[in-house]
This record gives C-alpha cells, sequence and structure tokens, in this order.
C-alpha cells in the first residue's frame, strides 16, 4: 500500500472507530499526574482535608424555618474578633448582592432586588435571630447558607459563621468609612 493509501484507511478507521480513538492513552495522560487522593497514605501519613473542603463543624441549625429563628438569641457576643469574621465572611458571601458597604452597592443589586442592609429597617426593626434566619433558610429570592439541598441551599456557614455575620451587620456595616470598605473588598487599591 502506498503511504497515501495508508493515511486514507487510517483516517477511514478513525472514523468508523471513533470510540477507540478516544481511547488512545492522550485521554487519560491528565489523570495520571502525581496526586495524593483522598484516604491515600503518602510516607505513611494521611493527610487533612483542606479546611472548609468538608464540613467538620457539626452543630445543627435547631430551628426549622425563619419564623423559628425570630425570637432566637444571639449566642455568640460581637466581640471585635467576631465582627473581624464577619467582615470576612460578609464580603465573601453577601457583598456579590448586597454591596460591599451593604447599601445594595454592587452592579447586580438593583438588578436581582438586593436590598439596602444599612437601613433603619435591618438595622432596628428585624431581630437579630431574624436576620440569622434569612442567612439560614434564605428569603424570598435570596440563597440560604445554612440549609443544604433544595431551594439552592448552600449550607456554607456554620452555625457560629453565621452569627458572626449577624454580629458584623448589625454592629459595624453601617458604620464605617466607605473607602475603607471600599479599599478593602474591591480591586482598587491593587490596581494603584
Ligand atoms: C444572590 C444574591 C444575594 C446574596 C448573595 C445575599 N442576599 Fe440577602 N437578599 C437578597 C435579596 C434579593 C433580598 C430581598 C428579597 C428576599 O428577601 O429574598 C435579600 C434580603 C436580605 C435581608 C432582608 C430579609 C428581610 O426579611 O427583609 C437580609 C437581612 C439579608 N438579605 C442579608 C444577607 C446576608 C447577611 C448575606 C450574606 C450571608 C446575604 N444577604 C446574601 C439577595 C442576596
Amino acid at each position: 500500500m502506498t503511504f497515501i493509501g495508508r493515511l486514507v484507511s487510517a483516517l477511514f478507521l478513525s472514523i468508523l472507530l471513533p470510540t477507540a480513538a478516544f481511547a488512545w492513552p492522550w485521554s487519560t495522560d491528565m489523570m495520571n499526574q502525581p496526586s495524593i487522593k483522598p484516604q491515600e497514605t503518602y510516607k505513611g501519613k494521611i493527610f487533612s482535608f483542606p479546611a472548609r473542603s468538608v464540613p467538620t463543624i457539626a452543630t445543627l441549625t435547631t430551628v426549622a424555618n425563619r419564623d423559628e429563628a425570630k425570637s432566637l438569641q444571639n449566642p455568640i457576643e460581637a466581640t471585635a474578633g467576631s465582627m473581624k469574621m464577619g467582615k470576612r465572611l460578609f464580603a465573601i458571601y453577601c457583598s456579590a448582592c448586597h454591596g460591599a458597604l451593604g447599601k445594595a452597592d454592587s452592579p447586580i443589586s438593583p438588578k436581582i432586588g438586593a436590598i439596602d442592609l444599612t437601613t433603619e429597617y435591618i438595622q432596628k426593626d428585624l431581630t437579630e435571630g431574624w436576620i440569622f434566619g434569612t442567612i439560614t433558610f434564605g428569603g424570598a429570592i435570596m440563597p440560604a447558607y445554612g440549609k443544604p439541598g433544595e431551594g439552592g441551599g448552600s449550607n456554607d456557614l456554620s452555625v457560629e459563621e453565621r452569627w458572626h455575620v449577624v454580629n458584623y451587620v448589625r454592629n459595624q456595616l453601617a458604620k464605617q468609612p466607605a473607602a475603607k470598605v471600599a479599599s478593602a473588598t474591591s480591586g482598587e487599591s491593587i490596581r494603584k
């Protein structure tokens, strides 16, 4: 067979047998790199999971919905440490919709209807328990952060973390100078 003839028949074969073509070693190359899989030992040691990759804090939410959460007493004092943690979590989980300043100042806020969290309604009228319940179970549109599964709940925030966010929202969010928050949570300061 001529070279061209062989090429044509090889092409023809690969069209006839596409699965065989896919099964060539190249399709698994990426899998076979040195990596330590979960539960696998390396030099006689099993590594722990990276932080936050697996929920380890097993404190369960004891209330079933926002109404039940309404009268919950905040068990975590609003210390500087708690608010610092709350601020960090707020920047990660809340600011995309409610804005870095909490004033519905993100580009998404008006599109999704996320409200200003520095108003009297949030700061005075609602109970801390209700805000905790909102973070836990979500709202009409807002996603849930303390409940897995249905309704898009992520269960990303532990009970303690949710109270840290409540402490931050109620004690610091409305008071902080705009410039300071913006530089801490946006890319502005990095670009300068
Ligand atoms: C995906 C967008 C989104 C994210 C992220 C988000 N929210 Fe909301 N949030 C909303 C929207 C929209 C509303 C108003 C409608 C509703 O209640 O669902 C709202 C309402 C609220 C309310 C008022 C509830 C009420 O009863 O009126 C509070 C308090 C609140 N959010 C706090 C938070 C906190 C704290 C976080 C971070 C843990 C957060 N939100 C994350 C979209 C979001």
